[in-house]
């Protein structure tokens, strides 16, 4: 008996997957599944598949699949227990304890007690700015920043005191509690022994995950002391490259309006919250990866990023055209004029302004092109520059098509023949040390063989799935002989071995009693294949496949008599296989 399996079957009857994954990934109905694109890998076209009536999922591209539990997990970064409880929770469904393994168990508590440190010391830090004497440096520099009560309950900011130990002290003696704040990284280990403080005389800005939990904090000086930013380190709870700032409070809005909006800044993502551009989220310090995109992507169709006007906005923005184009994710960019960043222009400028400046935005493709051509206006040079800069960001894509559709935007945009940019990339192409992507000439020779040897794999395993009784016929046939897939042969074993005993009730029950995760994978893509067969071919289908073993098995006695030097009974067996091979000409 696995582990909280009662809890996890009510679960199952109460959750539907396509609802809970539809939450995070953009679905589409096709045929019986649903389909969009996959949150755990890069691709702009859907091979990220959800079946409602098995529910399970399964990407095509990058292999990830499993049920509802299995997308959480990978989704969410979660342990088994946490998930079980989440999903426990959000579907009102009584959690009954189950056995997990000490590991397994290890880490979500040690999980639980860094959200549970880092709850506390939001609450502290939340008390502390509103504190009459204590937390006016805090209360003086928000309001200089012009931010909202409102907006600070929201976000839950607060105040770090100037101290060493308010922190520390609050968190009172126990040890292991103290262990645990360091390793959240609120408190630094004395080199003596003891802890201090991480933040202090900083306005504090917690960070949350997309279910409202607390994983990690910001603070900023009050002036203009270095560094501006103090962040959380990296921890078990806390990984910079996948966080948005802002997306608990901008989920909705975003998936309503299909669109976000990217700014750099803490700052920023506040002061547009509180202008009621609630689709506003922030990387925390870093550049946008394409692990932020892909998120973003299962809620958006189209991204704004409005990074400030500086020359490092600008590289920023900029860096980011490959990272949408790759997702398929529509990039666009807007240029505030001035000095200004997000949060300046929104308080001077008003909130209809910069609204008015997402909705005219032009394409982030559109924005390189002018960047480039901005530095000599129209001359030869600003030309050769455009090119120079432009087409290493297109040699980039994946997608050819999508290729040729900005070489001829590009062809347009400065006037140069769209064969001549063609070979311009194909030159870049070749020294660049960038097609690592692409599968090597010998590998791509291999590849039809590859495929036409595992082929017959993939015909026997969709036979077993859509007609189980050709188990009938086959049962007693070497049928292994036909397979090469180790994968394939082991679904196969299981099947018969379920079969023979009558405790067959449908192939998806097969999974959790496989061996390897690489035959559950090999399970699920069978599984979500349509029938390659209709009830008037079947039969047929399995006289060939009868044929198929009964002819290997005889080329390899062949082979043996040949060995062996036993022409008598190779003759036989080579007229015997003939006749085989005749008889099939005659279906
Ligand atoms: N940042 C950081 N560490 C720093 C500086 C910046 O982590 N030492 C991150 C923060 O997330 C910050 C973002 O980079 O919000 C953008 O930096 P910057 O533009 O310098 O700050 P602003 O957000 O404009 O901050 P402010 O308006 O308060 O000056
Ligand atoms: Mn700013």
């Amino acid at each position: 008996m696995g582990s909280y399996e009662s809890t996890k079957e009510t679960i199952r009857s109460v959750a539907d997957i396509v609802e809970v994954i539809g939450q995070f990934v953009q679905l589409r109905k096709a045929g019986q599944n649903y389909i969009g694109l996959c949150p755990f890998h890069t691709e702009k076209e859907p091979s990220f598949t959800v079946s409602p009536s098995k529910q399970m999922f399964h990407c095509f591209g990058c292999k990830k699949g499993g049920d509802i539990f299995a997308f959480w997990m990978e989704y969410h970064g979660t342990t088994f227990p946490e998930t079980i409880k989440e999903l426990a929770e959000r579907y009102n469904v009584p959690l009954l304890e189950g056995a997990s393994s000490a590991e397994e168990k290890k880490k979500a508590e040690f999980r639980k007690a860094l959200f549970k440190v880092n709850e506390q010391a939001c609450r502290f830090y939340q008390e502390v700015l509103l504190e009459e004497t204590g937390g006016k440096p805090g209360r003086a520099y928000l309001e200089r920043r012009s931010l909202s009560f409102s907006i600070i309950n929201k976000f839950r900011l607060g105040y770090a005191p100037d101290s060493w130990d308010s922190l520390t002290s609050f968190l009172g003696k126990d040890p292991r509690k103290l262990k645990i704040a360091s390793e959240a990284g609120l408190l630094v280990e004395r080199k003596g022994g003891g802890y201090y403080d991480r933040f202090r005389n900083r306005v504090i800005f917690p960070i949350l995950n997309l279910r409202g939990q607390v994983v990690g904090f910001g603070g900023r000086v009050l002036d203009a002391a270095l560094p501006k930013y103090l962040n959380t380190p990296e921890s078990p709870i806390f990984h910079k490259g996948a966080l948005l700032y802002g997306l608990n409070h901008a989920f909705d809005a975003i998936r309503k309006a299909g669109r976000t909006v990217v700014v750099e800044g803490y700052m920023d993502v506040l002061a547009l919250h509180d202008h009621e551009i609630v689709e506003t989220v922030a990387t925390l310090g870093t550049a946008l990866t394409d692990a932020h995109v892909r998120k973003l992507k299962g809620y958006a169709s189209e991204a704004v990023v409005v990074f400030d006007s500086d020359e490092a906005g600008k590289k920023a923005a900029l860096k980011s055209l490959p990272l949408f184009l790759n997702e398929g994710l529509s990039g666009k960019a807007v240029v505030l004029p001035g000095n200004h960043d997000p949060d300046s222009f929104v308080n001077t400028e008003g909130a209809s302004s910069l609204r008015d400046l997402i909705r005219k935005a032009g394409s982030l493709f559109d924005f390189h092109v002018d960047m480039s051509l901005s530095v000599m206006d129209g001359s030869i040079e600003a030309k050769s520059i455009a090119i120079n800069e432009v087409l290493p960001v297109l040699r980039r894509l994946h997608d050819v098509s999508q290729q040729s559709l900005y070489v001829r935007r590009l062809s347009e945009r400065i006037g140069v023949k769209e064969d001549v940019l063609w070979m311009e990339l194909k030159n870049l192409g070749r020294d660049g040390a960038g097609g690592s992507d692409k599968l090597s000439l010998s590998e791509r020779l291999a590849k039809p063989a590859v495929e036409k040897r595992f082929s017959r794999d993939i015909h026997f395993l969709n036979l077993l799935i859509h007609y189980p009784e050709a188990a009938q016929a086959l049962r007693n046939l070497p049928w292994q002989v036909l397979l090469s897939d180790a994968q394939v042969i082991e679904i196969g074993e299981l099947f018969f071995q379920n079969y023979d005993s009558g405790r067959l009730s449908s192939m998806e029950d097969l999974a959790p009693n496989l061996e390897s995760e690489k035959a559950r994978e090999q399970l699920r893509e069978g599984l979500l294949l349509p029938s390659f067969y209709s009830d008037q071919t079947v039969d047929l289908a399995i006289q060939e496949f009868e044929r198929k073993i009964r002819q290997i098995q005889l080329s390899r006695s062949i082979q043996k008599a040949r060995e062996q030097g036993d022409l008598e009974s190779m003759n036989r067996l080579l007229k015997e296989k003939a006749e085989g091979i005749g008889q099939s000409a005659g279906h």
